[in-house]
């Protein structure tokens, strides 16, 4: 992926930068970020919609993988950015994004949070339930302030992977369903409310995707609906989002369609059914957060213990596992490695690499061919840039590795990694607790 290649003497080398000379520096377990590949993937989004002639907007879902760093460069390539609780609200806004271009989403969003991204002044609330409809109306009313909504629906699209599901999907814990009519019903509600104004709708299919039909037929479904709100209750709005969900290839059964030719197959969707519904072209927004940094990231870890078993199984343990990569645990997700140091030696052994945490589930990859492995070996895992670092963990007070941008043959820190003070950081022993002297 990216910049990633094999140099002279054997390494694997991300952004010019030689991965084993990064262990060195920041030491393992390590999340390598490989910018330029980030900055690709932005641009081809920006680029196939400006292609499109539509006007747009491709927000960075940031839960995806966020920090300061990341959101600088998402700033700098033009992107808005999707956060979901006041911690990631708290992020871009210290990272100097522009409140304008963030929104703001969740199907609980607390008074704090919503009075929080009011008074930062940010570009729109995706409202997702009546409770969150009235309650925002309500606190920007307190507040003097008119805000900016986007009603998310529940198309009756739902997309794993290879397959879509045209179904019913009422049962949801997200949004307005089209289907039993409370889609209308919450816009209806809204347009008699002095505090909200109706900025369009927004409907998310799933993640790691790889088809567009479900995209093209959520579409259909959305453009009826904002023809019949329109026809309805003489509503008229701008904007229609599609939320994020591109796939990523994390392994070879994967076969994701490169990026321009998704977003022209949704932009070319999207003019047929408005224009055939006679309904002038709304403004695009997707959301994009694994597709962008996905496959940019890659972990390294450091060999440590083996135990091989005869005949069944050799285990090979590494300084991480479920606590920066709970993917494997929670999803089965199949994920690729090598090793950093022997790029080049062929493989010669089946191993199943093990994570350090005290349970039997903490397993990276099984049965993964590599060159027969040594203590001190360094490996990469590919594709670990989105929803890893994100969801890290101090499982067994595990410290959360350092991040680390590489680009050009510079290593940048983005993330120090976590220290022992930071572990015992937010510990308070009560006085009756406390060690007598
Ligand atoms: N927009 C909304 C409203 C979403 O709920 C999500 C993801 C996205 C955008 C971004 O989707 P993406 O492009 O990244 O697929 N932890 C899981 C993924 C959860 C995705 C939740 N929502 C994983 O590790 O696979």
């Amino acid at each position: 992926h990216g910049t990633s290649r094999v140099n002279n003497n054997g390494h694997l080398e991300i952004g010019r930068c030689d991965t084993t000379e990064l262990t060195k520096q920041f030491g393992t377990p390590l999340y390598v970020v490989d910018e330029e590949l980030v900055r690709q993937r932005c641009r081809e989004y920006m680029d196939s919609f400006r292609e499109s002639g539509l006007t747009f907007q491709v927000a960075y879902a940031s839960k995806a993988f966020c920090v300061k760093a990341i959101c600088r460069v998402m700033d700098e390539e033009g992107l808005s950015l999707d956060v979901v609780s006041d911690g990631e609200l708290y992020t871009a806004l210290e990272a100097g994004f522009p409140p304008e271009r963030i929104h703001f989403h969740g199907n609980n969003k607390t008074p704090f949070e919503i009075e929080m991204a009011l008074d930062a002044n940010i570009g729109c609330f995706v409202v997702d339930n009546f409770v969150e409809l009235y309650l925002l109306n309500e606190l920007a009313g307190q507040k003097g302030k008119k805000v900016k909504a986007l009603f998310r629906v529940t198309p009756g699209v739902e997309a794993h992977t290879h397959e879509f599901i045209s179904t019913g999907q009422t049962d949801s814990k997200f949004g307005f369903d089209i289907g039993n009519g409370s889609a209308i019903k919450a816009m209806e509600e809204a347009s008699k409310l002095n505090h909200i104004i109706i900025l369009g709708v927004h409907s998310h299919i799933g993640s790691q995707i790889f088809e567009v039909e479900g995209f093209k037929l959520a579409v259909e479904r959305v453009a009826d609906f904002a023809v019949e709100v329109r026809k309805r209750l003489n509503i008229e709005y701008d904007v229609i989002n599609l939320g994020g969900g591109f796939g990523i290839r994390y392994s070879n059964e994967d076969t994701p369609l490169p990026v321009p030719e998704y977003v022209e197959a949704i932009t070319d969707a999207i003019k047929d059914n408005f224009t055939k519904n006679e309904y002038p072209m709304p403004e695009i927004w997707v959301e994009p957060g694994r597709s962008i940094v996905g496959e940019a990231g890659s972990t390294l870890y450091t060999v440590g213990t083996q135990k091989d078993i005869p005949g069944v199984r050799k285990y090979v343990a590494v300084d991480g596992g479920m606590t920066d990569n709970i993917r494997p645990a929670l999803y089965n997700s199949p994920y690729e490695a090598m090793l950093a140091n022997r790029a080049n030696e062929k493989n010669e052994e089946v191993v199943s690499i093990a994570g350090k945490a005290c349970e039997s589930g903490d397993m990276l990859i099984w049965d993964l061919e590599l060159p027969k492995i040594n203590s001190g070996d360094i490996l990469a895992v590919s594709c670990t840039g989105a929803y890893n670092y994100a969801m890290a963990s101090n499982y067994n007070r595990i410290r959360r590795p350092a991040v680390v941008f590489v680009k050009d043959g510079e290593a940048d820190l983005v993330v120090n990694r976590e220290s022992h003070e930071d572990i015992v950081g937010n510990d308070v022993i009560p006085e009756r607790l406390r060690k007598q002297e």
